[in-house]
């Protein structure tokens, strides 16, 4: 299909919640992704930090196929193996005991919310409901995950949402004593990623577990974006020196396949009992099957480390162009979710990049985000440090 046919058909009989760019990608080989007129493009996104592990992953793909051709789907009225597999790799590598699936990162975070405040329920803290976000937060788009999201544009025209919500500045420790007796949860992101990359310091998060501990709250992180390998370790939290009680995923953890988890330590996660939540697809044979190929794959390729060292890399190339253009005020982020905050808004640099075969986008209006899958070679990064540096040129003029 043709980029014009695409765009009459798609505009007629899509809704337009999308801001489009000018491409049809058909397909993806390591870390590139070709339109349908065999163009080629190395990849700054990874369809939003998703394909972590690029398109060409062998064990992932074949996992897919095989597990297709035995099932598909099936349902929670049984048991699944690879769900059982995936749930144990899980509890294995993380500071957690229990999981449960979804499908989205904006389900795992709804049934994270759920949680908190069926675990203070459950031991008789009806009054614990406050739920305390950041400021400059993205959790999802369901009402719940809205109303923790602290951008007002999303929450345009949606009615009342769920009361009961607040927000802090990310790493102001002054702010840290708003969580009181009435806290039932905060959620964090470790770094941000719609907000603009910025990284939530671990003295900021080390204070948040020690205020939730003091007054009994749900310390729940939001890795949905951060985590699975792309800040430089398979959990974010790790760099941090603290454990949340609640971590939620989604994105890479199926390489593209959809799949969502909610984590929990056992105290919490046992007030998820019979007939408190569920889902249909949550934790189906396919997707867990892909996630847990996925998984043992960034453990087995050591991709945290990989991430580590050309993230350290990626950010040296980014600080010199800040260094040297005007209209770049910071580089933001870490490992390979990274980013630059621009004096003027990032699209334009976005369109322009793309024209010259690099996918890339913006986030929070002015700032050029770079999630790049994680199997990303120092020769595509600097190539397109090449086209940067020309397209803020021609910007500059
Ligand atoms: C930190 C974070 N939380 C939640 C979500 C929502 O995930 P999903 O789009 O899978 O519903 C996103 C998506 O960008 C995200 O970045």
């Amino acid at each position: 299909m043709d980029l014009q046919n695409a765009k009459d058909i798609g505009n007629k009989h899509i809704m337009h919640t999308y801001d489009r760019l000018d491409v049809v990608i058909e397909r993806g080989e390591g870390a590139k992704v070709y339109d349908q007129e065999g163009r080629e493009y190395d990849d700054f996104l990874s369809g939003i930090a998703v394909c972590n592990l690029g398109y060409s992953n062998e064990k992932v793909n074949r996992t897919l196929h095989e597990q297709a051709d035995k099932i598909i789907h099936t349902s929670n009225y049984y048991w699944v193996e690879s769900q059982i597999k995936l749930a144990e790799f899980l509890a294995e590598h993380s500071c957690t005991d229990q999981v449960f699936f979804a499908s989205t990162g904006t389900e795992a975070n709804e049934a994270a919310v759920k949680l908190a405040r069926r675990y203070q329920y459950d031991r008789g803290m009806e009054n614990k409901r406050c739920i305390i976000a950041m400021e400059d937060s993205f959790h999802g788009r369901s009402l719940t995950a809205l109303t923790i999201t602290d951008n007002d544009d999303y929450k345009e025209g949606f009615g009342d949402l769920p009361d009961d919500f607040g927000f802090i500045d990310l790493n102001d420790l002054s702010q840290i004593e708003k969580i009181d007796d009435c806290t039932c949860a905060v959620i964090v992101e470790p770094v941000q990623g719609e907000g603009g990359l910025c990284i939530a310091e671990p003295e900021f998060l080390q204070a948040l577990r020690k205020r939730c501990d003091e007054t009994g709250a749900v310390l729940i992180f939001d890795e949905i974006q951060c985590g699975v390998s792309r800040t430089g370790s398979l959990f974010a939290y790790e760099q941090t020196g603290v454990e949340p009680d609640i971590i939620t995923m989604a994105k890479g953890m199926g390489n593209g396949i959809p799949i969502g988890a909610v984590l929990a330590k056992k105290e919490i996660a046992e007030s998820f009992q019979l007939g408190v939540h569920g889902t249909t697809f949550g934790g189906n044979p396919l997707s867990t099957a892909v996630a847990l190929a996925t998984l043992e794959e960034h453990i087995r390729l050591d991709i945290p480390g990989r991430t580590k060292e050309v993230g350290a890399y990626f950010k040296e190339q980014l600080e010199k162009i800040v260094n040297h253009f005007e209209s770049c005020k910071e580089v933001r982020g870490k490992g390979l979710m990274l980013g630059i905050e621009l004096t003027f808004k990032a699209r334009p640099v976005v369109d322009k990049m793309v024209e010259r075969g690099f996918i890339l986008n913006s986030t929070a209006e002015n700032v050029l985000r770079f999630v790049p899958p994680l199997i990303i070679e120092k020769e595509a990064i600097d190539r397109m440090i090449e086209s940067l540096r020309e397209v803020l040129k021609e910007c500059e003029s």
